[in-house]
């Protein structure tokens, strides 16, 4: 069976085909489209501009993966009354976009119903205009081909990237029966989190920021630092230069029993650092500020390990990205605790993306965890998943 996958809960419009059975999952178009180059100059994303552009590049971006997957085909007719009906219906799930409902408007009577059997979406965490955009196309290509509507957290999604990098096919659901129970540190822009999964789709959150996330401590160190945006790439290639050991930067909690996070702390310091220089050594203060963020995240990690003894360790989300994590984590898992396993997501599967949320989206579909797409509340409580299962048993 082949997934459509939609994610736009933040300022990345991404699409993805998957086709799936019992062993297999295999990416067959993963499309993506960046704002950075939009949200440059604001320093951060401005949520209603993310809105914009996700309007304006979601279709372009289904053509493109329906294209590659040879699924686009021209209608033989043009439509009859009939179909026009069944346009008006859905440009009341659009209403709020109006710029995507006239693109849609002509895809739709343009294509034939590509042969697809589930559309998987976001739907949230994630900021709110951005990811609603994301919602509404995905109801309305639901509802118009009458096809099942798989809601995924996007949490749930970074989890499951380090399946996407097994390879260029992925028939490693035997994986699944030998990795639980599993910790996963999820850390990303929006939010840094420990995840206990004692089996496949049970979620316990153990752990998680109080403040700001470790990918925003990152980006709020680089703006201070007066990098480009988005900072924390640019922060770690600056890193790499440095001395980490030059300043000493706090580790926020890292001695206290719990699994949560403080980062919001260190940006402050950071910038009394900034001030109390007459001379800047960016590198060594790129570094220093990094090593404090990598310690935290590591030695909780740690904690998170000691107290849960599971068999696995899954690293998930944008910061994930970063090789000194990466590699810190890596010796410490493999001089302290040797059996157990690690799994890192291939660099490119770090951020978001849509295959993650195609991937995500299959396992729910096999425990059919689908809705028809009428029955989608417009008034969601976007927390659904993360208190039904993050909150976990
Ligand atoms: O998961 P993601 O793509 O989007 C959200 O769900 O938020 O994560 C983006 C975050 C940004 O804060 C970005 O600065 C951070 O991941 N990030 C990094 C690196 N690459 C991306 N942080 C540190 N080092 C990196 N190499
Ligand atoms: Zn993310």
């Amino acid at each position: 069976m082949k997934i459509l996958a939609i994610e736009t809960s933040c300022d990345e419009t991404a699409i993805a085909l998957a086709e799936c059975s019992k062993n297999k999952f295999k990416i067959l178009a993963n499309e993506l489209n960046s704002q950075v180059k939009t949200h440059k100059r604001f320093g951060g994303v401005v949520p209603n501009l993310a809105k914009r552009e996700h309007q304006r590049n979601l279709v372009p971006l289904l053509i493109n993966a329906l294209k590659k997957t040879r699924l686009l085909n021209l209608k033989f007719k043009i439509q009859n009354s009939k179909g026009q009906t069944k346009i008006q219906k859905i440009d009341k799930i659009l209403e709020r976009e109006p710029e995507l409902f006239i693109q849609v408007k002509k895809f739709l009577v343009k294509y034939q119903k590509p042969k697809i059997d589930a559309v998987a979406i976001t739907y949230g965490p994630g900021l709110d205009p951005a990811l609603w955009t994301g919602i509404n196309f995905a109801k309305t290509l639901a509802c118009f081909w009458k096809l099942p509507l798989i809601r995924v957290n996007h949490m749930e999604g970074h989890f499951f990237s380090f399946l996407l990098s097994l390879k260029k096919e992925v028939p490693k659901f035997y994986i699944l029966n030998s990795i639980f129970p599993v910790i996963a540190l999820l850390a990303s822009g929006g939010h840094t989190e420990f995840v206990y999964s004692p089996s496949l789709l049970k979620y316990k959150l153990i752990g998680e920021t109080l403040d700001d996330a470790a990918g925003e401590a990152f980006d709020k160190g680089a703006r201070l630092l007066k990098l480009s945006y988005p900072g924390g790439p640019e922060l770690s290639k600056l890193a790499e230069k440095g001395n980490p050991k030059a300043f000493n930067f706090p580790r926020p909690m890292i001695n206290s029993q719990n699994l949560n996070f403080s980062f919001s702390g260190l940006k402050t310091a950071l910038l009394y650092k900034i001030q109390s220089l007459r001379t800047l050594n960016v590198q060594n203060i790129a570094a220093s500020y990094q090593q404090a963020i990598i310690d935290t995240l590591v030695s909780k990690t740690i904690k998170a390990v000691k107290k849960c003894r599971p068999k696995s360790l899954i690293l998930g989300g944008g910061v994930a990205n970063n090789e000194l994590l990466r590699k810190t984590l890596k010796e410490k898992i493999k001089k302290d605790f040797p059996k157990i396993k690690l799994f890192l997501p291939k660099k490119k599967f770090t951020t978001d993306n849509a295959s993650m949320i195609a991937l995500a989206g299959y396992f729910h579909l096999l425990k059919k965890e689908f809705i028809k797409p009428e029955k989608l509340s417009s008034k969601a409580n976007l927390r659904w998943q993360r208190s039904k299962n993050f909150q976990g048993d």
